[in-house]
């Protein structure tokens, strides 16, 4: 990073979730864990970069109380210190926000999820919930940025005008005009962590909405993505849906009297962070049970439980995989590690309901009191998953459309028996890891069942090659040069602009 240019500026980083939650254990006795999703992580690589403050909504009791003080306070996890400011929000407003608009509603176009013959329905409710819940919470946030941003001189001054604001994801997208508008020498740059759908599922919204989705990103000086493919969908928004010109071979856009670059940083994880996590006594724990009950081959797949994650194609195709293949009945498990996630929106408590339901039919089709097939467990237990990411024989990774999709990079930096990654052609991951993994179209149930056949019969020598080299992938492009690549373009526009 190019310090003379950024290191005296005051980074402020704000998305919806802050680092850590706080919960009691069985006893009534407080405790805090990292907070759920490989958001955290990679911000946390940010601000030990760049030291900072993180802004993010108060979610629960704990958070709401630290809200109260208007300014950021200090919280620590695993010897990691953040500077957290926690925006309060009220119930109401926040239900309309998240539950409604953020999720299912950007969400669910984002990822394509939409069922257009029936859903969604702009309504009143929904209209509500954009005016009264997404909206103000872009105020909010811009507030509370301009707030620590301008810490040490009022908001506009030299001190504020000098920050640097890294916004991340879709629950935010109406907050750097604001910031900008408070802070006018500001760098302002925004991260999409999930697909950017193409121009036509855009249009599900209404012009006003979707246009102030667009403004909204544009108020940023870097639009940043994971995927090159998501930055051509954005470019190519601009000029469906708001005519701007843009320049396809610099990747900008022009807003105005303004440049807005758009980006692509693939997002990593820390490899090293992570053999040392799966280190630790707890882990061992798990794989003591894990492998106590193993049987020859180990399946598995570890996901938030989210309709973009495509569970049930996946239990599917296994259930076809045994119709083809019988010779491998009660030699197998296929583990389901499922982190319960959204249980406020409808369509994720039908969503549950229907995997479960599919996992119990497959169990009784093919089970027998001594063999489970199928062994799903939502909860959300990391050493279980690292005990897991160590044993499998095959990891089945066949999200419908995901961001990245961090799983598919942890799990062969941790395994052990060369086993085989099986990726949908539609995760950001694919771009980088295909050529070595066995790449599956998500809808595509035979095809899938044919790859966990695959993935079971390879060879030794193919299977190690294969993992040698997504390992090697992994450890050179990890989370720090994520960020480096970050810091460089923002040094650099910065750069252009004083010149
Ligand atoms: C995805 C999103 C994140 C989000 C995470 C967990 O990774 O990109 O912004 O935090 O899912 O979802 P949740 O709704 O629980 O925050």
């Amino acid at each position: 990073m190019d310090r003379g240019a950024l290191g005296e500026r005051r980074l402020v980083v704000a998305a919806n979730r802050g680092p850590v939650s706080f919960h009691s254990d069985p006893s009534g006795e407080p405790i805090v864990t990292r907070g759920l999703g490989g958001l955290v992580t990679v911000l946390t690589e940010v601000l030990r970069a760049h030291d900072g403050t993180w802004i993010a909504a108060a979610l629960g009791d704990e958070e709401s109380r630290l809200a109260e003080q208007d300014r950021s306070v200090e919280v620590e996890l695993d010897g990691d210190t953040y500077r957290v400011r926690y925006v309060s929000v009220a119930a109401d407003m926040y239900d309309k926000y998240y539950n409604i608009v953020a999720n299912p509603i950007l969400w669910f176009i984002q990822h394509y999820l939409w069922d257009l013959g029936r859903h969604p329905d702009i309504s009143p409710n929904e209209r509500d919930a954009w005016e009264n819940g997404y909206v103000p919470v872009q105020r909010l946030f811009a507030e509370a940025i301009a707030d620590e941003a301008g810490a040490g001189g009022a908001a506009g001054t030299a001190a504020g005008s000098g920050a640097l604001v890294m916004l991340h994801d879709y629950h935010l997208y109406g907050v750097a005009p604001l910031v900008r508008a408070a802070l006018p020498g500001a760098f302002v740059q925004q991260f999409v962590h999930i697909p950017w759908a193409q121009s036509d599922a855009w249009l599900v919204l209404p012009k006003d909405m979707r246009d102030a989705i667009f403004e909204g990103l544009l108020g940023n000086d870097i639009v940043a993505f994971h995927t090159p493919h998501y930055a051509r969908n954005f470019l190519q928004g601009c000029v469906d849906l708001l005519d701007l010109p843009v320049d396809p071979a610099r990747l900008t856009v022009t807003v105005g009297d303004r440049e807005v670059w758009v980006r692509a940083y693939p997002v990593s994880i820390d490899p090293r962070a992570l053999r040392k996590a799966a280190g630790a006594q707890r882990v061992a724990a798990e794989e003591a049970a894990l492998l106590a009950r193993r049987r020859e081959f180990l399946l598995v797949r570890v996901d938030r439980l989210d309709l973009s994650k495509n569970i049930i194609r996946g239990f599917l195709a296994f259930d076809r995989f045994l119709d083809l293949h019988p010779e491998f009945r009660e030699r197998i498990t296929f583990l389901a590690l499922l982190q319960p996630s959204r249980e406020d929106v409808e369509e994720y408590v039908t969503y549950r309901e229907r995997v479960m339901r599919t996992v119990e039919q497959i169990n009784t089709k093919h089970g027998n009191t001594d063999w489970m097939p199928i062994d799903v467990r939502i909860q959300d237990n990391f050493p279980q998953t690292l005990a897991a990411y160590r044993h499998y024989d095959a990891l089945m990774v066949n999200a419908i459309f995901d961001g990245m999709n961090l799983v598919a990079k942890e799990g062969p930096i941790l395994n052990t028996q060369d086993g085989v990654l099986i990726l949908s052609e539609n995760t950001g991951a694919f771009e980088e890891l295909g050529a070595f993994a066995l790449g599956v179209n998500p809808f595509d149930i035979e095809q899938q069942a044919e790859a966990i056949h695959e993935a079971l019969t390879m060879g030794a020598q193919e299977r190690r090659t294969r993992n040698e080299a997504i390992r090697a992938v992994v450890d050179v492009n990890s989370v720090e040069r994520w960020v480096s690549a970050q810091f460089a373009d923002i040094a650099e526009k910065l750069d252009a602009a004083s010149r």
